[in-house]
């Protein structure tokens, strides 16, 4: 594998393998598989999970990882092509890039939308600029503009792990509230995923929050072939009709993505789309809440949900590792499996 970057580059089989891996890593340690590699991790954006996920797969596998952020005492860091650099950047990712890729095995990198321009973004111009100078090291996407396969790898497994059926399971991607205008990454991915193991997705939000229509196409072509479907919907009562999971998130405004004062307004309204136990009433009994994390509570969530029986989003977040040990052993161990 020389590249994880979205899950759309692999077949259903291909995922379901890496899964599979994924479970016998966590039941039958290999703890010497990676020994003598080296994870380059390269964070442009901020991160708990991804950080420590990464560090902490390739300690089990027996490798070692080293990571390289802003927040670190590096140089100042320029990514535009053909500036003059007599600012405070000291060191272009021309150079950064392939030095960092240099030293490891393989590297990841995190840079999360720019969130100026929608059709750049959704072209991933900018995730695009850095990958290209990786060389030949192989590179894992920790997040980009418009994609989080490490995420949805752990959420496919974590849907399984819960027995939540592919084909006639109803899965709801829901838009919640955020004070904050919030990348596209996640529900982006998490729709493919959804589409791609062949639910029947609702994705829930208020005018002005629809996903974009490329996106929303292509996961419609992706759940009609795995035997899914895809809708959208403004309506909370008809899309969790005999949900079995709730997947909440917030996401940028698309009518106003790049525009912060007009974003903010769209927002004001929306305080009420906080998934409390209200939202789970016409689904089914045992509907479980999924979320990313990092959560804010009693702002896109409620404690009742997070603190009681429907929210899986610890192992949910668990599976980030293992579905990273996976990815990382097929990546780097030079064996098929
Ligand atoms: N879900 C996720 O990617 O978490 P972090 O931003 O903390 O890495």
């Amino acid at each position: 594998m020389q590249s994880f970057n979205h899950l759309r580059d692999f077949e259903v089989a291909e995922i379901s393998e890496l899964l599979e891996l994924a479970g016998r890593l966590d039941e039958q340690p290999e703890p010497r598989a990676l020994e003598g590699k080296v994870l380059s991790l390269l964070f442009l954006s901020p991160s708990l999970r991804t950080l420590a996920s990464f560090q902490a797969a390739m300690t089990r596998l027996g490798g070692g990882a080293f990571v390289i952020s802003p927040d670190m005492s590096i140089h100042g860091l320029e990514s535009r092509h053909g500036i003059v650099m007599d600012g405070n950047a000291a060191e272009h990712i021309r150079e950064a890039v392939p030095v960092i890729a240099s030293y490891g095995d393989a590297i990841g990198i995190r840079a999360f939308a720019e969130r100026r321009d929608l059709d750049t973004d959704i072209k991933e111009t900018a995730f695009s600029a850095l990958t290209d100078f990786v060389g030949d090291t192989p590179w894992i996407n920790m997040e980009s503009a418009m994609s989080h396969p490490c995420q949805s790898l752990a959420d496919w497994k974590t849907l399984d792990d819960f027995n939540m059926p592919k084909q006639g399971g109803k899965f709801v991607l829901s838009w919640a509230y955020h004070p904050m205008a919030l990348p596209l990454a996640v529900p982006s991915s998490t729709l493919h995923m959804a589409a791609m193991r062949g639910m029947d997705v609702t994705v829930l939000r208020p005018e002005g929050f629809e996903l974009p229509d490329p996106i929303m196409r292509e996961a419609e072509a992706v759940a009609s072939a795995n035997g899914g479907s895809v809708r959208e919907s403004d309506n909370r009562a008809e899309a969790m009709e005999g949900a079995h999971v709730i997947y909440a998130k917030s996401w940028s405004s698309t009518q106003h993505y790049g525009q912060r004062n007009a974003e903010d307004q769209a927002r004001l309204e929306l305080r009420d789309w906080c998934v409390d136990e209200g939202w789970f009433e016409p689904a089914r009994d045992d509907c479980r809440f999924m979320h990313c994390l990092p959560v804010r509570r009693g702002v896109v969530v409620a404690d009742e949900i997070l603190d009681g029986p429907r929210s899986i989003v610890i192992p949910e977040a668990r599976n980030r590792m293992l579905a990273q040990m996976a990815v990382l052993h097929r990546m780097l161990s030079g064996s098929a499996t």
